[in-house]
């Protein structure tokens, strides 16, 4: 997506939210329409700084039926709850908040689906969290579809239905004969999820493992089978196929398609001026900015790269650098397992946040 067709996406959302604005859907209620279009022109949302709020949390974990072991940080005895007061206060606009009914209303009869790995799994049970939250005695469906490959919850009173699709790389995986062969220009799921209504897209966590926790042996590119190749190259051939489906299958007059960012972790304490650190355990404060030490992954880079070759319109749920701020977010130890955990993030935490900018792109 060149600059103009960005531009022109803008103004396309900034109208249809000015015909939203007079209605129920105004969520913030701060302002009028055009106040809102000229924030949107000039707001990047995810430039911004962490602020402390005590409305925070969103809703009460423990309250909460859908949360894993592996992030109910408070109900495996985490003691310290500062992490969980954070607002992300974006530079030159307010970020609408969160309103579990009026989305639920907005995506009446809709689908919208959440294609990843465990960091799609992380938001997603974040977000049925914040509907629940909001409607906590509507009647909820929780099925398992697809043999097992996706995981429903369903607002049946609101006809919504919020989905996980499990996959690590987007691109397939296939048993042959010789093993199993994770093909870079093939995405054959892909014909699941081009009827949803909105799309959120994440991988990045595997592109790196080696050894007995790699899940495949072989790798097929333009045909070609090889034993192995440089990670990243890897990453940018399986992203641009996705893009190119983007392009020639979505229908972005009925799906909206989001990209969800590379999220850090917090393994290395050089990466925030705590050299020797190895770890996110007793971490309970965010770094305090305004620039974090290490910069950005280079798969950013490549991510963005590559949304900027897609023609169709896809918004970067760009989380990086506010979620690189975040090293006291995550489960360290305060999961069932007692493994130490600095990868993913506690439900509640930050992932509501991540949330709370996706509602916002899709509003606007
Ligand atoms: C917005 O609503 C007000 C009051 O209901 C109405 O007078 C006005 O014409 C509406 N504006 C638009 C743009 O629909
Ligand atoms: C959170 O929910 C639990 C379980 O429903 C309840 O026992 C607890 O009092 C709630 N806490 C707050 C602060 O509302
Ligand atoms: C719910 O929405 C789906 C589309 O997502 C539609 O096919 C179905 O008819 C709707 N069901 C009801 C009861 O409205
Ligand atoms: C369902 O999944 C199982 C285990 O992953 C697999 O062995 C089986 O072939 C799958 N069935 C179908 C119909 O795809
Ligand atoms: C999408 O909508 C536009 C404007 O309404 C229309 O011109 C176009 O043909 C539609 N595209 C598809 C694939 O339906």
């Amino acid at each position: 997506m060149g600059l103009f067709q960005a531009i022109v996406t803008i103004v396309v959302f900034s109208c249809s939210y000015l015909a939203h604005a007079n209605g129920s859907g105004n969520d913030n209620g701060n302002g009028n329409g055009l106040e809102l279009i000229k924030q949107e022109f000039e707001c990047n949302m995810y430039q911004g700084k962490w602020v402390f709020d005590f409305s925070y949390p969103l809703y009460n974990s423990s309250a909460c039926p859908f949360i894993r072991k592996e992030f109910d940080c408070i109900k495996y005895g985490r003691p310290d709850h500062l992490y969980l007061k954070y607002r992300w206060q974006p530079t030159n606009c307010e970020l609408p908040r969160f309103n579990g009914k009026s989305f639920l209303k907005r995506f009446k009869g809709k689908k919208m689906m959440f294609i990843g790995d465990s960091l799609s799994l992380n938001i997603w049970q974040s977000l049925i969290c914040m509907l629940h939250a909001a409607v906590p005695n509507s009647n909820i469906i929780r099925q398992q579809l697809n043999n097992n490959t996706i995981s429903s919850v369903t607002f049946q009173d609101y006809n919504v239905s919020v989905m996980l699709f499990h996959s690590l790389y987007l691109v397939d995986v296939d048993e042959e004969k010789i093993g199993r062969v994770l093909n870079l220009n093939s995405m054959r799921n892909g014909n699941l999820w081009k009827n949803i209504d909105v799309l959120v897209f994440n991988t990045w966590l595997w592109w790196y493992r080696r050894g007995p926790k790699q899940p495949w042996d072989y790798l097929k590119v333009e045909g070609e089978i090889v034993k192995d190749m440089d990670r990243m190259v890897a990453f940018r051939t399986a992203l641009t196929t996705w893009a190119r489906w983007v392009d020639s299958d979505v229908d972005a007059n009925k799906t909206k398609v989001i990209f969800q960012g590379i999220s850090p972790s917090h393994y290395n304490g050089a990466d925030w001026n705590e050299p020797g650190v190895k770890n996110c355990m007793k971490q309970t404060e965010p770094f305090i900015g305004p620039v974090y030490p290490v910069g950005l992954p280079e798969a950013v880079f490549v991510v963005k790269e590559v949304i900027s070759s897609i023609k169709k319109p896809v918004h970067l749920l760009d989380v990086t650098a506010l979620s690189q701020f975040r090293k006291d977010a995550h489960p360290s130890s305060y999961n069932a397992f007692r493994g130490m955990d600095c990868t993913h993030w506690c439900v509640a935490g930050l992932t509501d946040t991540w949330n709370e900018l996706l509602y916002a792109a899709l509003i606007a």
